[in-house]
C-alpha cells in the first residue's frame, strides 16, 4: 500500500501515514505561471493499492482542491495503480445536495461524478452535512463520524452532568440524537433556525425542548459562524449559563475565529478534518485528531 497527499491537510495525512507505519510516498504538484497544477507520481505504484487524502475546502481553495484531486487520481491510475482509495476528510460543495430552488445545480452529485470517471474506487469522509449523499456515489462509501472523540472532552470540560446537548437547525436532529446516545442518553433539544437562501442571514427562532444551566452545540460544520452565534444568543436568553461549542469541520471562513473567540463561550471544540492555520487558531479552539479512526478504516 502506498499512501500520498494533495496540497490541503498534510499534516494530517503525516500522521495517517504514521499511524500506518509507512512513509508518505512523493508526489510532484508543479504550478504553472498562470496558476495551472501538473501532478506527477515519484514512486512505482503498478498493482498497488493506493490511498490519497485530500480534504477539498475550508480556505476558499475547494475549487483548487479538487482540481488536484481529480489530477492525482488520474496520474494514480495511469501509472498503474490498481485502486485508489480517495480519503476527504471535509467534502467540499457537501451543502448543496439537492436543488433547493428551481434551476440550482446539485454540486456535491456532480462532484461524485467527476471523482468516478477519474477512477476513484473507495471514498471515505467523515460527518457528511446529509446521509444522502452517500447514495449519490456508485463506489464503496465509508462515511466515518468524528462524534466519538468529542466525547471525553465533553467529560473533561464538566459538560457531562446538568448539561442539554443542542442542534443549532433541526438539520442536525440525526446528529444530536447519536451524540445523546454516546452519553447515557442526555437530554437534547434544536433550534428551528431560518435560513434566507439567497442572503445566507441566519435568525434562531425558536428551541424545541427543555433546557438546563449547560449546554453543549453540536454541529457538523463552522464556516462564517453565524449559526453559532444565534444559537448562542437564544440560549443566553434562555438562561443557560455555560455554552460549549462541538463541530467537526472547522470551515472557519472570513472572520469566524473572532466571533467565536468573543462569545459568551467556554471553549470550541473541532477535529483537523480540515487544517487550521495558525492565524486563525485562537485562545478558545482545541482541535482534536481524525488520523487514528481513517487509519483504523484505511487497514480494515
Ligand atoms: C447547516 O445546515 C450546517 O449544519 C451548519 O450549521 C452551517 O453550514 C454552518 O454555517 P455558518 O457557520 O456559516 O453559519
Amino acid at each position: 500500500m502506498r499512501i500520498f497527499s494533495g496540497s490541503s491537510n498534510k499534516k494530517l495525512a503525516e500522521k495517517i501515514a504514521q499511524q500506518l507505519n509507512i512513509p508518505l510516498s512523493p508526489l510532484e504538484i508543479h504550478v504553472f505561471p498562470d496558476g495551472e497544477k501538473r501532478v506527477r507520481v515519484l514512486e512505482k505504484v503498478v498493482d498497488q493499492h493506493v490511498v490519497v487524502v485530500q480534504s477539498t475546502g475550508g480556505d476558499g481553495r475547494s475549487d483548487e482542491y479538487y482540481m488536484e484531486l481529480f489530477f492525482i487520481i488520474d496520474a494514480l491510475k495511469r501509472s498503474g495503480a490498481s485502486e485508489v482509495t480517495v480519503v476527504v476528510p471535509y467534502m467540499g460543495y457537501q451543502r448543496q445536495d439537492h436543488v433547493f430552488r428551481e434551476g440550482e445545480v446539485v454540486s456535491s452529485a456532480a462532484i461524485i461524478e467527476m471523482l468516478e470517471a477519474v477512477g476513484a474506487n473507495v471514498f471515505i469522509a467523515f460527518d457528511l452535512h446529509s446521509i444522502r449523499i452517500p447514495e449519490l456515489f456508485h463506489i464503496p462509501v465509508k462515511h466515518l463520524s468524528a462524534l466519538p472523540l468529542f466525547v471525553h472532552k465533553i467529560r473533561e470540560y464538566g459538560f457531562d452532568k446538568e448539561s442539554v446537548l443542542v442542534s443549532p437547525d433541526m438539520g442536525g436532529n440525526r446528529r444530536i440524537k447519536q451524540m445523546s446516545e454516546m452519553l447515557g442518553n442526555m437530554p437534547h433539544a434544536s433550534i428551528v433556525k431560518d435560513r434566507d437562501l439567497a442572503s445566507g442571514i441566519v435568525s434562531a427562532q425558536t428551541i424545541e425542548g427543555a433546557l438546563k444551566k449547560k449546554a453543549i452545540i453540536v454541529d457538523d460544520m463552522i464556516s462564517s459562524g453565524k449559526t453559532i452565534e444565534a444559537a448562542v444568543s437564544l440560549l443566553k436568553k434562555q438562561g443557560v449559563l455555560q455554552i460549549l461549542v462541538l463541530a467537526v469541520h472547522p470551515v472557519f471562513s472570513d472572520e469566524a475565529p473572532i466571533l467565536l473567540q468573543n462569545l459568551p463561550i467556554e471553549k470550541v471544540v473541532v477535529s483537523d478534518t480540515i487544517e487550521v492555520p495558525k492565524e486563525k487558531q485562537f485562545q478558545k479552539l482545541t482541535i482534536l485528531s481524525v488520523a487514528n479512526m481513517i487509519a483504523g478504516e484505511i487497514k480494515a
